[in-house]
């Protein structure tokens, strides 16, 4: 596990941070509106499929970055008032939102790839991902349930998540304030 004697979260991982959690509450409703999209609208749904795409490729890249930098440089040290539970509680829904923070962009990409429609998968709507599996009409419906069902469980949990660090900033802790501005 990563050390706990950093003074507080590196510049890095603040902004690793942040910028990952806002791609994901992007991807979340771009999801949604494409696939609601009719097919009329074909060429705005290609975009938001590219899009889509895009946001949840970066992601993944972003989360083994923010991993990267938890394991070289770890966490700051929890705050002295928390109970021991609540510290393993944290613990456990940190290693889940990184494991959701992979697997569903990760679904996600094996869903593209084995669409029957065969749509390219096209990073910032330029740059071809190659789909390193073929079409595949059964793996299809299986992939497309497991990435609904990952990418709703990383927005429950990260709503939750959300709320015990509002609800520990009300109780005076300066958990979320260090998430959002340097400390020493
Ligand atoms: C954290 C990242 C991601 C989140 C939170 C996310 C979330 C979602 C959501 C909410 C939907 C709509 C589901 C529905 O209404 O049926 C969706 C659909 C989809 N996502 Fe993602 N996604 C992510 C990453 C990715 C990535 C990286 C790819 C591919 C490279 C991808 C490909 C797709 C595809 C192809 C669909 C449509 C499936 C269909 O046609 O029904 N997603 N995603
Ligand atoms: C999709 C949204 C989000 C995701 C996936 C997410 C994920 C994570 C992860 C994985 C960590 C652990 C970082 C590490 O150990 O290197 C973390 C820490 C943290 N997050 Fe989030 N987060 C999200 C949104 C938010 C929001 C909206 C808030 C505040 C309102 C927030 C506040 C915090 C705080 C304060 C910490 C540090 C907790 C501590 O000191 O133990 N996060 N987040």
């Amino acid at each position: 596990m990563a050390n706990e004697t950093a003074a507080g979260w590196s510049r890095p991982q603040r902004v690793l941070h942040w910028t990952m959690a806002a791609l994901v509450l992007l991807a979340v409703p771009v999801g949604l509106i494409m696939t609601a999209l009719p097919f009329r609208e074909l060429l705005l749904k290609f975009v938001l499929y590219q899009l889509h795409k895009t946001l949840g490729l970066t992601v993944f890249v972003l989360v083994l970055a923010q991993l990267a930098l938890h394991w070289r440089r770890g966490r700051p040290a929890w705050d002295a008032g928390l109970p021991a539970w609540q510290r393993r509680a944290a613990v456990a829904v940190h290693a889940a939102l990184f494991s959701l923070l992979l697997l569903t962009p990760l679904a996600g990409y094996l869903t593209a790839a084995t669409a029957p429609a065969k749509i390219p998968t096209l990073f910032l709507g330029v740059i071809p991902v190659p789909h390193l599996v073929g079409t595949n009409p059964v793996w299809f419906g299986v992939l497309r349930e497991v990435h609904v069902a990952l990418a709703t469980l990383l927005v429950l949990l990260a709503c939750g998540h959300a709320l015990i660090a509002v609800q520990h900033h009300l109780k005076g802790r300066n958990t979320l304030i260090r998430m959002l501005r340097a400390c020493e």
